[in-house]
């Protein structure tokens, strides 16, 4: 090598180092190891010690910063634009069901239904009795722990048959041994590209599954009969439907006029009766011309979790979540508010507020080590903690995540401020959320309505705009899910953002009556199973 090399060689390194050192000085946190215990001397934090309060103070600022009612509406305006765009053409989200008939509280029988969930796998037997009205009959629910999540392909579905074996055995030995195939209803919690109203294709799933590795794109309810048949099981699977789907239609079973459900447990969703004409042609894939006849309306999966992306703020937590996550930036909305992910965002904040603010004595316990050890159920018991002095969430977090110490009372107190914090962003982005989902529907009432629908030659629009009693745009939400109907608190808090956010938008529009309440969200318990049986009973009731 000749001497001129050597030295543009060296000068190279030097500017890199100069590079490097520059970057650690600008954004230590992107060099912090969230899985360190203590900070080591080369460590930025070492030097740099603060109070609880204080940190406290900066997690309140950066979470709760975005959410004025302006700022609000704005994001909700940007979250509709990307709602808008995926109707038209996103194969992931926006997906139009099968399911076009909402159920008339009329339908009798009794039903397998199904419901793999984020976090439990439940097998039930439901009654439909007729005049919206039903029960549960018999269910068996199974966790479905780390292990079984990173089950990969087939191996998770016979992890599910084996289950339906056993529940069908405590039930009626018989039941689906016989000749004719047990029809069964299944509400499934994850992406589907639905190609009849019992058939759907597999699309990458969150929550941490593994299982549509090597599945994508085969047959649901062909994997799932596959897996019952290598158990001797014989099963028909007479409708598939996503679990907010199933949320909608176990409510419309009761009450006639639903046309939106939410659900927020594990992950989160919406779905939505929307008008067939609104949804761009190429998402419905191949469905025969009569299909479009018949269909002024359609079950809409929106699979909202993916939406939000660059517009909803991220903390420096959200970021390292985010960077480590199995799928990143796959489903923004879900990181920041479901709860699967709301313990992780609390561990991140705990990490670094043991390494800058001595919390826990500045020492990291054990167990906290791993990403998702921190549990949501922590966070609302350390929320609902009547003791003064939070002694009671106190022993419950030593007896989960044991330290050298117990926890102190101000470290307590900076927890509490955390989740209450995390909890409240987290309800705020779901209001936006929301709020975004019904002023797409009234875009659509609105489109429907539209002077554009009268001109002469043009055929009318088949959309019905929806009779709702007092405000025309006012709108219930049938909810279910573990955070929105358990947290404590969460539901409330996030109907305050909705009726601040319904406000700020009546304000700006005469059209709309002022009154702060036009989205309720009401609970709808047991959706899951409940929308899958009554989602059979369409089906069979439509068969020929
Ligand atoms: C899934 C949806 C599901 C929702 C609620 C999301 O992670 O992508 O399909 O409906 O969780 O369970």
């Amino acid at each position: 090598m000749t001497l001129a090399k050597l030295l543009r060689r060296l000068q190279d390194l030097v500017a890199n180092l100069v590079a490097a050192l520059e970057t650690m000085l600008l954004f230590p946190a992107l060099f912090r190891d969230p899985f360190r215990t203590r900070p080591g001397p080369f460590h930025s934090a070492y030097w740099r010690r603060r109070s609880l309060d204080s940190l406290a103070d900066e997690v309140d600022r950066l979470f709760t910063a975005p959410l004025t009612p302006p700022n609000m509406c704005a994001m909700s305006d940007q979250m509709r634009a990307q709602l808008s765009a995926a109707l038209q053409s996103s194969q992931i989200n926006m997906l139009p069901s099968y399911t076009r008939t909402l159920p008339t509280g009329a339908e009798t029988g009794t039903f397998l239904a199904l419901d793999v969930g984020g976090s439990t796998l439940r097998v039930s037997l439901v009654h439909l009795a007729g005049q919206g009205t039903m029960a549960i009959r018999h269910v068996a629910s199974t966790p479905i722990d780390e292990e079984v999540k990173l089950l990969e392909g087939t191996r998770f579905f016979d992890w599910m048959a084996s289950h339906i074996d056993t529940m069908l055995a405590e039930v009626d030995a018989e039941d689906g041994r016989g000749p004719v195939p047990l029809s069964v209803g299944l509400s499934w919690s994850f992406p589907l590209e639905q190609t009849s109203h019992n058939t759907g294709l597999l699309i990458h799933m969150g929550k941490g599954f593994m299982c549509s590795t090597g599945t994508v794109g085969q047959e649901l309810g062909q994997l799932i009969t596959e897996a019952c048949r290598r158990r001797n099981l014989s099963v028909a699977v007479d409708a598939i439907v996503n679990d907010g789907s199933a949320t909608l239609l176990s409510r419309a079973y009761v009450d006639p006029t639903t046309r939106m459900s939410l659900i927020l447990g594990t992950g989160t969703n919406m779905a939505i009766h929307y008008p067939v004409d609104c949804i761009g042609r190429a998402k419905f894939g191949d469905r025969p011309p009569a299909w479009f006849e018949g269909a002024p309306h359609v079950i809409v999966n929106t699979e909202m979790s993916m939406f939000g992306g660059a517009v909803l703020p991220l903390t420096r937590w959200d970021e390292i979540l985010n960077r480590t996550h199995l799928r990143p930036d796959y489903q923004p909305l879900e990181y920041m508010i479901t709860g699967r992910y709301l313990g992780e965002i609390v561990r991140l904040v705990i990490v670094e507020a043991v390494e800058t603010a001595h919390l826990f004595r500045g020492e990291l316990p054990h167990s906290m080590r791993d990403a998702y050890s921190f549990d949501t159920s922590l966070l609302a018991a350390i929320e609902a903690d009547p003791s003064p002095q939070l002694t009671i969430s106190a022993a419950l977090l030593q007896k989960e995540h044991p330290g050298t110490h117990a926890p102190r009372p101000e470290d307590m107190r900076f927890l509490r401020r955390v989740c209450q914090t995390v909890s409240r962003r987290a309800a705020g982005y779901l209001a936006t959320a929301i709020h975004s989902m019904w002023s797409l529907h009234n875009d659509a009432d609105a489109e429907a309505e539209s002077p554009a629908d009268t001109v002469p030659g043009k055929a009318p629009k088949q959309v019905t705009v929806i009779e709702r009693e007092g405000n025309p745009r006012s709108l219930s939400i049938a909810c279910d899910g573990s955070v929105i109907n358990k947290y404590p608190g969460f539901r409330d808090h996030c109907q305050a953002y909705l009726d601040q956010l319904t406000h700020e938008t009546a304000a700006s529009r005469e059209s709309l009556d002022p009154s702060p309440s036009l989205i309720h969200l009401d609970p709808a318990p047991e959706s899951a199973i409940l929308g899958a049986a009554v989602a059979v009973a369409i089906a069979v009731s439509e068969q020929p």
